[in-house]
């Protein structure tokens, strides 16, 4: 038989470049133990409903399964003449169990396949993602109980602007992933129906049962339309953009990690594990796991461009351009997967200059707005005139260079007279912590009681997947 899948009407073989522009078996061989899969869930369907002799099912199966071995062993041999994973896993098990190989691709085509295949890796994908995702958010909520009452400066416009815990700085990630894991939960949910079945683009003539190759695979059911089921990749594109932007989350936390390990913060140091020295300075340690979370965010988006612009004004159904989704999925999870073992890494390597923290959260007037909220709360001012007051207070501290707890009580009464002793309990970075206590405040109670509420959801979790 002709060695190329399609050869019959040919008279020629393809030029090299044509075989290299074609062949997709570089890349595509990750699909190979998904296309095995795919495969026996064919086999065994199409000798249930007698389309195949129960015979030849039996070898196909046992062909099938001694070309996965062949494949994990390493002994499989991939030649680019035959194009992509589908084509050589069928050669293979032709010369493997001779004319029975050949009835395998009865009632279906590499347009189904491929769609079926790339769903069972993606699907794959996301649960590996899910799962390094949790290990993520469980490091970081063990860090903020640990920290929960560790004072660091909170920031706008990267300006000191109020005390906030260390601990409540990491739970806002641990929220942030926690939205990215519902987005793959929900790409999951939407791309979990099987393509197989839906053969080039309209259906079959054989009497097949695709509810069978689907619970087999564990699919939710079959694809309704058959060209929908082989031309389109949203289910690519959303774990993409799910991707996307959890990358993006992991590379602000990245961008912190470098704020904060620098010299002028030392707010936390990595350790020799996470760090790297330089050539030439032989004092530097640098944060080149973190830097490198922050780079693997560009393949990532990358990835979800270049697959919306392959998808972009492609007619129904099946297009060869598609061929190119798979490099960018691959590498793009790879890519997140490596940025999410790094990060969970990182958090449970840094160590925390809690001195360092407090003193920059007691910088910068960072309790002026504690003084204002103490004057409206103690003096019934309005907000307004305690702005105001404040201001006032604000600029003789900076005149005299001092924090506003170290103003005299007779100072701060010569701006406003009913200023009292009290207000000295509300001006030090504890008690402005201590005192927001508002539902998602920073207060170490608050921190303390999120962290246990998340540690408790992912052990139940992580308990329920075994
Ligand atoms: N290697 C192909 C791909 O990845 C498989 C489908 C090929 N189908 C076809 N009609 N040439 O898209």
């Amino acid at each position: 038989m002709n060695s190329r899948m399609w050869g019959g009407r040919f008279s020629h073989g393809p030029d090299a470049v044509m075989e290299e522009i074609n062949a997709s078996i570089d890349f595509d061989k990750k699909l190979f133990p998904n296309d095995i899969a795919a495969s026996k869930a064919q086999a065994r369907m199409l000798g249930a409903r007698g389309i195949i002799a129960a015979d030849d099912a039996e070898k196909i199966l046992e062909g099938l399964d001694t070309i996965l071995r062949e494949f994990e062993a390493g002994k499989f041999t991939f030649s680019r003449s035959l194009e992509d994973v589908h084509t050589h896993v069928e050669a293979r098990l032709i010369e493997l169990v001779g004319p029975a190989g050949g009835r395998l691709h009865t009632a279906r085509s590499r347009n189904d396949q491929v769609a079926t295949d790339l769903r069972l890796w993606v699907r794959d994908a996301i649960d590996a993602i899910d799962a390094g995702l949790a290990g993520l958010q469980k490091a970081l909520a063990e860090k903020a109980l640990e920290h929960a009452a560790t004072v660091m400066p909170g920031f706008t416009h990267l300006q000191t602007a109020q005390p906030v815990t260390f601990g409540h700085h990491l739970l806002a990630y641990v929220e942030m992933i926690g939205r990215d894991r519902g987005r793959f939960a929900d790409a999951r949910k939407r791309l979990n129906e099987s393509p197989l079945g839906s053969a080039a683009l309209a259906g079959t003539s054989f009497p097949i049962d695709r509810d069978r190759t689907a619970a087999e695979l564990g699919f939710d059911r079959p694809t309704a339309n058959s060209l929908d089921a082989v031309s389109d990749r949203d289910f690519v594109v959303e774990t993409l953009a799910a991707a996307s932007l959890c990358s993006v989350h992991l590379s602000r936390f990245a961008e912190e990690i470098v704020i904060w390990s620098s010299a002028g913060f030392g707010f936390i140091r990595l350790s020799d594990r996470f760090t790297t020295g330089s050539s030439i300075m032989p004092q530097k340690r640098n944060p080149d796991a973190a830097e490198l979370v922050r780079a693997k965010t560009g393949r990532v988006v990358g990835a979800l461009n270049t697959l919306l612009i392959v998808l972009k004004g492609l007619p129904l159904a099946y297009q060869k351009d598609m061929q190119e989704d798979k490099e960018q999925a691959f590498d793009a999870i790879e890519a997140l997967e490596l940025a999410i073992a790094a990060t969970a890494g990182m958090v449970r390597d840094m160590s925390v200059d809690k001195a360092a923290m407090r003193k920059a959260a007691g910088a910068a007037l960072s309790t002026a707005t504690d003084l204002a909220d103490w004057l409206v709360q103690a003096l019934g001012l309005t907000f307004r005139q305690a702005h105001e007051v404040t201001g006032r207070i604000v600029r003789l501290a900076e005149a005299r260079k001092l924090p506003l707890h170290r103003l005299s009580l007779a100072e701060m009464q010569e701006v406003e007279p009913r200023i009292t002793e009290a207000v000295y309990g509300r001006l030090g970075v504890g008690p402005s912590v201590a005192s927001r206590v508002s539902y998602g405040g920073t207060a170490p109670g608050n921190v303390r009681r999120e962290a246990r509420r998340w540690l408790r959801r992912l052990d139940k979790e992580a308990a329920a997947a075994g």
